[in-house]
């Protein structure tokens, strides 16, 4: 079975669906002979990067470590799915520059009320009460990706139809494993 590693980075708020989209799309696209890691932003916070803060440095030494290993993975021919906030454009561009195997940017976009309302971990209600200090999208920044490959909109769109949109444009460009052995 051919397998063409890619990185499919996840950027978006949190409690945008980055995870859930992970997580949704990990056993389609291993149905589809795709081999497949995920790099979660809370996940690696309790290992490869226990102990970093959210300060800029913290944030963007996170971001490095995730881009470093999805490289490594890819670049095998795995499928490396990174799922963190990862609010800095420039920081995002420098690990795309370092790819080996293709970068997809995947902007998970979902309007703050949205995700302040959901509030799945009860964070934004103590961002909002100051008891969590420099919380992304409330008293710190998230820039928003210029010309990511794909966006998604978790507050308009269904799961099925955004892991749609994900699975359509790698299908396109043939970094489906069915999809590339069908195609040699
Ligand atoms: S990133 O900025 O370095 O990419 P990452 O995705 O790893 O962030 O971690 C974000 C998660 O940490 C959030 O979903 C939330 O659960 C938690 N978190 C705790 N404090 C903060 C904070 N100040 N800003 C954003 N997320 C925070």
């Amino acid at each position: 079975m051919t397998n063409k590693g890619l990185t499919l980075w996840f950027t978006g708020l949190s409690g945008s669906g980055k995870s859930t989209l992970a997580q949704y799309l990990t056993p389609k696209l291993r149905e589809l002979g795709n081999k497949v890691e995920v790099l979660d932003g809370d996940v690696v916070r309790e290992n490869l990067s226990k102990g970093l803060g959210f300060s800029k440095e913290d944030r963007d030494t996170n971001i490095r470590r995730i881009g470093f290993v999805a490289n490594m993975l890819a670049r095998n021919g795995v499928t490396a799915i990174t799922a963190a906030i990862s609010p800095y454009r420039s920081i995002r561009r420098e690990v795309r520059e370092a790819a080996e195997a293709p970068f997809v940017e995947v902007f998970v976009s979902c309007p703050l009320e949205v995700v302040e309302e959901r509030d799945t971990k009860g964070l934004y209600k103590k961002a909002r009460a100051g008891i969590i200090k420099n919380f992304t999208g409330i008293s710190d920044p998230y820039e928003d990706p210029e010309n990511p490959e794909i966006v998604v909109d978790t507050s308009k769109e269904s799961i099925e139809e955004s892991a749609e949109k994900v699975l359509d444009y790698l299908r396109a460009k043939g970094l489906l494993a069915a999809a590339a052995e069908a195609a040699s």
